[in-house]
C-alpha cells in the first residue's frame, strides 16, 4: 500500500478523524512533509513505524485536532438523522427547531445559534440584502439561512469536511427549495495551493469568513496568509469574525483585533464593527 494512504488510514482509524476524507488527510500529511525534506525522504525510502514517525503523526493529529476536531460537537449520524427529519417536516416551527438542533452540532454555530437573526440584521444594515452569500470554512452555517429572512437568496459554502459538504449540498437542494433559497457547496483545503484559485472563482455580494483567520494562520505568528486569502475573495463585502472568549471561556478584556484593523486601514478597506456575547464581527467594504 502507498505509504501516504497507510499514514492517512492510521489517522482516520481514530473516531475523532474518521469523517475527514482521505484526500484531505493526505494533503495535510504532504504539507507537513514539505516542511521537513529529510523526514519525507526517510518515510518514502525506509520503514515508517519509527519513533520519528510517531512524533510526526502526533504533530499532524495535533493540527487536525486544533483545526477540525475541536469544532465537532457530535458525529455525523446525528446530523443525518436531523436532516432526514427536516425533509419530512412541514410544520414551520418544528422545522426551525430542527435547524437550531443542527446548528448545535458544530461548536461555532452552537455558540451563536440564538444570535443569528441579530447577526444577519447587523450585517445587512451595512451591506444591504445580498442576493448571493459565499461562506468560507462554512461549518454548519448553511442551517442558519432561515434566520436571514431573505427569500431568493443564493448561498455557496465551502469547507474541508467531505461529509458535511455533501449534507449541505443535499440540504440546499431539497430543504432550501421549500424555504426559498438555493445554492451549492464544495470541498476546499485552505492549505492547498489551489485554494486561492478556488475561492477567487466565486463572485458574491458578501463573503462570510467567520472564525477562520486563526485556522488560516495556524502555526505561524504573522497574518500574511489571512491577508492573501482576504485579498483574493471576489466580493465587495467581507464579514470576518473572531471569538471574544478565551479557550478557558473567559471574556477577553480587549476583543478587537488591532492587527486586523491596521491591515484594513493599510489596504484602504472601511469596516463596521459589532459584538455579540461571545464573538466580534468586522463588516468590511473592500
Ligand atoms: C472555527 S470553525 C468556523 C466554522 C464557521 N465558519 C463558523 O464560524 O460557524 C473552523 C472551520 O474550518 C474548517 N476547516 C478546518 N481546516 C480547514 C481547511 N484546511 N480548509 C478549509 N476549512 C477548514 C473546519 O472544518 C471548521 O468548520
Amino acid at each position: 500500500m502507498n505509504k501516504l494512504i497507510e499514514m492517512s488510514n492510521e489517522i482516520r482509524s481514530s473516531k475523532k478523524f474518521s469523517r475527514l476524507g482521505e484526500t484531505y488527510v493526505i494533503s495535510i500529511i504532504e504539507e507537513f512533509l514539505k516542511k521537513d525534506k529529510k523526514l519525507a525522504k526517510s518515510f518514502i525510502e525506509g520503514p515508517i513505524k519509527t519513533k520519528t514517525y510517531k512524533e510526526f503523526l502526533k504533530d499532524v493529529k495535533k493540527f487536525l485536532h486544533e483545526t477540525y476536531s475541536v469544532y465537532q460537537v457530535r458525529e455525523g449520524a446525528k446530523k443525518k438523522q436531523i436532516y432526514s427529519l427536516m425533509k419530512r417536516t412541514t410544520n414551520k416551527e418544528k422545522l426551525l427547531e430542527l435547524h437550531e438542533e443542527m446548528l448545535h452540532l458544530h461548536s461555532s454555530s452552537r455558540e451563536r445559534k440564538k444570535d443569528y437573526e441579530t447577526i444577519y440584521r447587523n450585517i445587512f444594515s451595512v451591506c444591504g440584502e445580498p442576493k448571493k452569500i459565499f461562506d468560507i470554512g462554512c461549518g454548519m452555517n448553511a442551517f442558519s439561512l432561515p434566520f436571514a429572512g431573505i427569500r431568493g437568496l443564493e448561498y455557496i459554502g465551502c469547507d474541508a469536511v467531505e461529509e458535511d459538504i455533501s449534507l449541505i449540498a443535499e440540504y440546499l437542494k431539497n430543504v432550501g427549495k421549500v424555504l426559498g433559497f438555493k445554492g451549492r457547496s464544495f470541498l476546499v483545503n485552505a492549505f492547498d495551493k489551489k485554494f486561492l484559485v478556488d475561492i477567487s472563482k466565486v463572485k458574491s455580494d458578501v463573503c462570510f469568513v467567520f472564525k477562520m483567520l486563526d485556522v488560516f494562520d495556524y502555526g505561524v505568528k504573522h497574518h500574511k496568509k489571512s491577508e492573501e486569502i482576504l485579498k483574493n475573495i471576489n466580493s465587495k463585502f467581507l464579514v470576518v469574525s473572531f471569538p471574544t472568549k478565551t479557550i478557558s471561556n473567559k471574556k477577553m478584556s480587549r476583543p478587537r483585533r488591532k492587527w486586523f484593523e491596521v491591515m484594513c486601514d493599510r489596504l484602504n478597506w472601511n469596516f463596521d464593527y459589532f459584538e455579540t456575547s461571545n464573538e466580534c464581527f468586522y463588516v468590511v467594504k473592500k
